[in-house]
């Protein structure tokens, strides 16, 4: 069977990532790489680079808005975010987060919220924080067809309960219900999960355990693959170094040299030339 008659092919001509894909590439020892995108403008950069997975974080809460934790983000936000990357996405699998309190409570409030995100956006996949505690809500979205990506480890969306971005994990008990919760969600059917900000030991353990691919952030090498915000690894945040982050790229410095450059052209009437008028 062809590609295109497999449906892995986009609107380009290039193999769309799909869950099945990201199976497969762990399957053949391949690394995933995926970024966060929240606009249109960057996922048509991101996507055409070949990166494997878009993620729609409900970081867009910080790095967009300003907020200091994540908490605050709608669905109808991440809605609006995951819309607008998926104008962009021709490639790359899209996976948008579902925001805090959409969830945690109520799992059929979960799975109408889930419908809602996908039927607006169109998106691959979603994205929940949590093992044991949402297990129901993850069953009942699955039970509703739409793959989901587990996160454990550093929960951002539980900040207030941990009340700090410290390594989680650390200790014998949090390591055992980690792994405890990750073949839960396994279990449950979840396609892939992403491990924040713990031991990369523990970490290693969790991916060799597991048969769907693991996606780490501060999470060590020996995963299937590397997540990053897109705003961090791109040197936009100066504000934010922790050690896991490698910066690819210094915008916040080159986007300034050229603002100010183009101030002092305007100031100058350097700019527009002749040239650039009519
Ligand atoms: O929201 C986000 O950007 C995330 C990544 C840190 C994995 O969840």
């Amino acid at each position: 069977m062809s590609e295109e008659q497999k449906g892995y092919l986009s609107a380009s001509g290039k193999r769309k990532v799909t869950t099945h894909r990201l199976l497969e590439m762990k399957q053949r020892g391949e690394k995933i790489s995926m970024l966060t995108a929240y606009d249109y403008s960057m996922a048509s950069v991101i996507d055409f680079t070949g990166i494997d997975v878009i993620l729609v974080g409900d970081s867009a809460s910080n790095v967009m808005v300003g907020n200091t934790t994540t908490l605050p983000i709608t669905v109808d936000q991440m809605i609006y975010h995951g819309k607008s990357v998926m104008n962009a996405v021709k490639r790359a699998m899209v996976v948008i987060d579902m925001p805090f309190g959409s969830y945690q409570g109520n799992p059929y409030e979960a799975v109408s919220n889930a419908v809602k995100i996908m039927k607006e956006t169109q998106a691959d996949c979603l994205k929940l924080e949590g093992g044991k505690e949402i297990i129901e809500a993850v069953k009942g979205i699955l039970n509703a067809g739409i793959p989901i990506m587990g996160h454990l480890g550093l929960m951002p969306q539980s900040i207030n309960k941990y009340g700090t971005y410290a390594v989680r994990a650390q200790d014998d008990d949090e390591a055992r219900k980690l792994i405890e919760d990750a073949l839960l969600l396994q279990e449950a059917g979840c396609c892939s999960l992403v491990l924040e900000k713990i031991p990369a030991e523990l970490a290693k353990r969790v991916a060799s355990e597991l048969t769907i691919p693991v996606i780490g952030i501060g999470a060590g090498q020996h995963v299937d693959g590397q997540v990053l915000v897109m705003h961090d690894m791109l040197g936009l945040n100066k504000g934010f170094s922790p050690r896991f982050l490698r910066r690819y790229a210094n915008l916040f410095g080159d986007i300034t040299t050229a603002v100010q450059k183009y101030i002092n052209d305007v100031k100058s009437s350097d700019f527009p030339s002749e040239d650039e008028s009519y």
